[in-house]
């Protein structure tokens, strides 16, 4: 198969894990992410091309095409410019698609991505007289959640073949257990008792001094999950301010000293703002700040009242976590360029369950 727009390889992890899938190339232009790409599922470097979609010509033959364009363009947080260019991104999806030869794609993006006139592009490219007029398309709308991941994140997968449905993927939780599904998986259970335990107590500040060369430069990494349970230091006001904050609550309970000023005259929006999460839930959607706590509901949910109390956002790698992450994968770039390749990635999870449907498919054909 082939990753395009691949980021740290969210999509691809949940793929390969599944078992009968090869990641043949990917194409992303951000250069750590790249390498974090090709430091997980391209060893020798040579798969991975690290630059603007458009210039991708030398497309190899692939069963499966797999990709999510950036999501600004289309997300309710972004600034929803129908001109925007990446919402022209699905274009050089197609392109690649017709190109690869491929018998499948499978396209992921935001929740809305359905409500946008790209969405019926991409439809209608799969139609009758359309560039990939030999496909066609399903949609399903999924919430990582279902799928035994710790958070809760909605996404549009659209599943294209020309050699015949798939069935819906099937759901592993539930928001409440039934007879079949267990529940959503909690905070508590990934970060206590996970794969991956992290010691709420952390206070390292910064990444290891650690380097490799990709593609002739060199990037910060190779980093274990482990190196990205850093933290920042805040100022004794914020830690004031997140100590106010209960599981649940956010900066609309803090009294009315500790408020900024602009916050004072919008007291009833942006409600999420200074949101602490809760053990007993899994987490709300990871996006690529989460390690500001004025960027959503990012603290940390151990919270005891004038008890023990974790007064900071999540870390990289519990965020990490909460996506679906374990320690096999591996991360290259600054701490804010792995930020953004967590937030932005497909929760292997999610991945795997979508890769179980594609692959019946592809064995069957
Ligand atoms: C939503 S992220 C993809 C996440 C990925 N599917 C995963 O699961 O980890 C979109 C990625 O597209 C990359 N990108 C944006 N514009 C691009 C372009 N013109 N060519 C190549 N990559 C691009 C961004 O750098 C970003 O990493």
């Amino acid at each position: 198969m082939l990753d395009l727009f691949a980021g740290c390889g969210g999509l691809t992890r949940g793929f390969v894990d599944e078992g009968d899938f090869r990641s043949s190339g990917a194409v992303e232009f951000d250069r750590s992410a790249a390498a974090t790409y090709a430091a997980n599922f391209d060893p020798t470097g040579t798969h991975t091309f690290a630059g603007d979609i458009a210039d991708f010509r030398d497309v190899p033959p692939v069963d499966l095409v797999i990709g999510g364009p950036p999501c600004q363009g289309f997300s309710a947080l972004g600034r929803r410019d129908p001109a925007d260019v990446r919402n022209q991104l699905w274009r050089e999806f197609v392109r690649v698609v017709r190109d690869s030869d491929a018998r499948m794609f499978v396209f992921e993006n935001v929740d809305r991505f359905a409500k946008t006139p790209e969405f019926d592009l991409l439809r209608a490219a799969a139609g009758e007289g359309g560039q990939l007029a030999d496909f066609r398309t399903q949609v399903f709308r999924l919430n990582a959640a279902d799928f035994g991941t710790p958070q809760k994140r909605i996404r549009t997968i659209i599943v294209g073949s020309r050699i015949g449905p798939v069935s819906a993927p099937v759901a592993s939780h539930a928001r409440r257990p039934t007879a079949n599904l267990p529940r959503w998986v909690t905070l508590r259970e990934a970060f206590l008792s996970g794969p991956v335990v992290l010691d709420p107590g952390v206070r390292d500040e910064w990444l290891p001094e650690s380097f490799l060369d990709f593609q002739g430069r060199s990037v910060p990494g190779a980093f274990k999950l482990r190196d990205l349970h850093v933290t920042k230091r805040y100022d004794l006001t914020s830690e004031i301010r997140y100590a106010h904050i209960a599981p649940g609550q956010s900066r609309l309970q803090l009294p009315e000293d500790l408020q900024y000023p602009c916050w004072r005259r919008d007291p009833v929006g942006r409600s999420d703002v200074l949101g602490r999460l809760r053990w007993d839930e899994p987490g709300v959607t990871i996006r690529t700040e989460f390690f500001k706590p004025e960027k959503g509901r990012f603290l940390h949910p151990q919270w005891e009242n004038g008890g023990d109390q974790v007064n900071r956002a999540l870390t990289h790698a519990e965020a990490a976590v909460v996506q679906g992450f374990d320690d096999r994968h591996v991360w290259c770039g600054s701490k804010a360029e792995i930020a953004r390749q967590i937030g932005n990635a497909v929760p292997p999870p999610l991945a795997r369950a979508i890769a179980r449907v594609v692959g019946d498919r592809l064995t069957a054909a």
